[in-house]
Order: C-alpha cells, then sequence, then structure tokens
C-alpha cells in the first residue's frame, strides 16, 4: 500500500452492545451490605448492565461492531485491521479479535487483543493511528468488550458495586488532510500494578497436574490509592497532550474520560480547572466497564454533547498495570 504520510484519523462510524439486564443499587443491596445511598455518594453509579449467558465479550463486542460497520457503511472485508482491548476476552486464545473476526466474516484480516485495562480503548487508539498515519492499514476496527460481572466476587461489597459489562466499538479511516489525532500522551507504571490486581496466572500449576479450573483470580483493589492515582495520572496526561497539540483547554469541546466514579472525573476537572458541563458522563448508567468506557462514551457524547465536525475531543483514561493514555481528537 502507497505510504499517505499526510493521512491522520477519522472516526467513521461507532457502535455500543450494552446487555438489557439492567442491575440497580437496590438489586445490590438485597447481595452485599450496602445502600443505594453509600454507592450514589462515593461513585455515582445509579446502575450497571449485567451480561446474560450468552451475551459474552465476544457476542458483545460482535454487535458493537456490526453497528460501527454498518455506520461506517463499510463491510468486514474492508478492513486491515481488528484490534481489541479487553481483560475479559472469552479465552486466551483464540483471542477476543479473532473471535470477533470469525463472527464478523473477515477471514485473513489481521486481529489481535490488547490488554492495557482501562487505558486499553484509548492505547488501541494510538496504536491504530501509527499505522493509519503511515498508508499501512486504511481501515481499522478497534472495540472495547468487557464481561466483569464474571470475574467479581459477588460477596466483595467493596468491588461489586463498581462494574459492568458492555462493548463500544469504533471504525477508523486514514483520511488524507484530516490531523484526526493531533496528540497523545500514554505510560505504565507496573511498579504500582499491585493496587489493581486481577487474574493470578503464575500461581496456576506448571506441571503436568490432573486438569484445574482456569477461574481467573477475583478483582483486588486498594482503592483509596487508586483513587488518588488515577487523579494524578489523568491530569497530568491530559496537560503533557495538551502541550504536544499546542492547544489550549479552553478550545477543547469536551473531556470523556474514563468512567470509573463520579467523584474522580469531578476531581479530574477540577485539577484541570475545565467546566464540569464539558465532560461528558455516563458512569451513572453503566459503572465502570474496563475498556469498553470510551468507545461507548464516544458513541453517545456525538449526541449527548452536540460534537460538530471539527471540535477537540479530549480522551483520557487510567487502569491497571497502572496505565495511562490521553488523546486529543478532531471530530
Ligand atoms: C472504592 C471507592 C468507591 C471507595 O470509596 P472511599 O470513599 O475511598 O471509601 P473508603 O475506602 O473510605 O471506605 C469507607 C467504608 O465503606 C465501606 N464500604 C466499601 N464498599 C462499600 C459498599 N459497597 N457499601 C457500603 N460500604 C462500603 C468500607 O468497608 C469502609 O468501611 P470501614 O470504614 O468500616 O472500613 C473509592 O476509593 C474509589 O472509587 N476508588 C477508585 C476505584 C476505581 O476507580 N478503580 C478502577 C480504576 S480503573
Amino acid at each position: 500500500m502507497p505510504s499517505q504520510p499526510d493521512s491522520g484519523l477519522q472516526i467513521t462510524g461507532t457502535g455500543v452492545y450494552l446487555p438489557s439486564r439492567i442491575v440497580t443499587n437496590q438489586e445490590l443491596e438485597k447481595l452485599v451490605d450496602t445502600t443505594d445511598e453509600w454507592i450514589v455518594t462515593r461513585t455515582g453509579i445509579k446502575e450497571r448492565r449485567i451480561s446474560s449467558e450468552k451475551e459474552t465479550s465476544t457476542f458483545m463486542g460482535v454487535a458493537a461492531s456490526k453497528q460501527a460497520l454498518a455506520q461506517a457503511q463499510l463491510s468486514a472485508s474492508d478492513l486491515d485491521l481488528i484490534l481489541v482491548a479487553t481483560v475479559t476476552p472469552d479465552s486466551f486464545f483464540p483471542s477476543a479479535a479473532c473471535r470477533i473476526s470469525a463472527e464478523l466474516g473477515a477471514t485473513g484480516c489481521p486481529a489481535l487483543d490488547l490488554q492495557a485495562a482501562c487505558s486499553g480503548f484509548v492505547y488501541g487508539l494510538i496504536l491504530a493511528e501509527q499505522f493509519l498515519r503511515t498508508g499501512a492499514a486504511k481501515n481499522i476496527l478497534l472495540v472495547g468488550t468487557e464481561r466483569l460481572s464474571s470475574v467479581i466476587d459477588w460477596r466483595d461489597r467493596n468491588i461489586c458495586v463498581l462494574f459492568g459489562d458492555g462493548a463500544g466499538a469504533v471504525v477508523l479511516r486514514s483520511q488524507p488532510g484530516h490531523r484526526g489525532l493531533l496528540a497523545f500522551d500514554w505510560g505504565a507504571d507496573g511498579s504500582s500494578g499491585h493496587l489493581l490486581h486481577l487474574g493470578n496466572v503464575q500461581s496456576r500449576p506448571v506441571a503436568l497436574t490432573p486438569p484445574t479450573p482456569l477461574t481467573p483470580d477475583c478483582f483486588v483493589m486498594a482503592g483509596k490509592e487508586i483513587f488518588k492515582l488515577a487523579v494524578t495520572a489523568m491530569a497530568n496526561s491530559a496537560k503533557r497532550t495538551l502541550k504536544k497539540a499546542g492547544v489550549k483547554l479552553d478550545d477543547v469541546k469536551c473531556i470523556i474520560s474514563h468512567q470509573a466514579n463520579i467523584r474522580i472525573i469531578d476531581a479530574l476537572v477540577e485539577k484541570l480547572k475545565f467546566p464540569r458541563e464539558r465532560c461528558f458522563v455516563n458512569v451513572h448508567r453503566y459503572g465502570n466497564m474496563s475498556a469498553a468506557c470510551i468507545p461507548v462514551a464516544l458513541h453517545e457524547a456525538g449526541t449527548e454533547m452536540n460534537l460538530q465536525k471539527g471540535d477537540k475531543v479530549l480522551l483520557v483514561a487510567f487502569g491497571g498495570g497502572l496505565t495511562w493514555a490521553s488523546a486529543l481528537i478532531e471530530w
């Protein structure tokens, strides 16, 4: 494929899938020692979607992808790359990307999962842009899909009230003359990884022992530490991205941050001195869907924040790893 150095990334389609089952805080009151008042005050979450048996990460990712492809007026055979951000694939291999590719009928298209926890979608966007800018790919499908309900200990009130299931997908096209991704910043600090941890693969027997169920360990989280680290990392990353782009915060139409907790979002906008009403929020509806948060938010923000062509939108994420990422895009 010829090199197109002036090409940029353009979002040509978005799609979502959210399980129809809504689990309210009141329902969780019956499961663990909690209250709607505690959950709303500490997190802003009012309800979340929980998948049925058939609504796997693949199933949800396929549904979101079909919607995004339809909006982009593309078929699966037009894709040059499929990237899936997830911490809850149906299996290590085939990857979620290969499973989604098979369901879409994108045989032959390279497909891989990437794992950067809640930062996964923004990491994926940054990776995708490298291929689109150089002309190595023309159309990329980027999916964030999570079935966190399957790795939650539903007896643990510290964790189970925070998370939900869902998927979002975007189709990205290389568009000559369109800058698309104006600047980005990403990073990781594995030395603090133990503060947010899921799945103890190392502890599984490596010898040839009788098969043991490969049930991932459930979430472990140091909530207070993660809260502070998330706010600082996202604010610093956002500032670095704006500086690289040479864009003032005043010129940003909307911030779409990871949706983990309304207090984290509030602290972030306060630290950045950004008007709260220009920050997209849907955490009350879905809770934390890890890598699916930002693509679902992108899909909804277009209408809810009345985004127009050329508007600058700042994406900011933080997650297990620890990882963080931000990207300034032009709508
Ligand atoms: C988890 C979190 C909501 C807790 O809020 P907090 O204000 O820090 O709450 P605290 O840790 O002070 O806990 C206060 C008390 O509430 C209790 N509690 C925890 N979960 C509860 C629940 N669902 N219902 C009622 N009480 C609960 C705790 O046990 C603690 O009780 P104690 O004081 O008797 O020990 C908050 O720390 C947070 O959101 N952290 C970041 C989590 C996150 O975003 N993770 C993913 C990042 S990608």
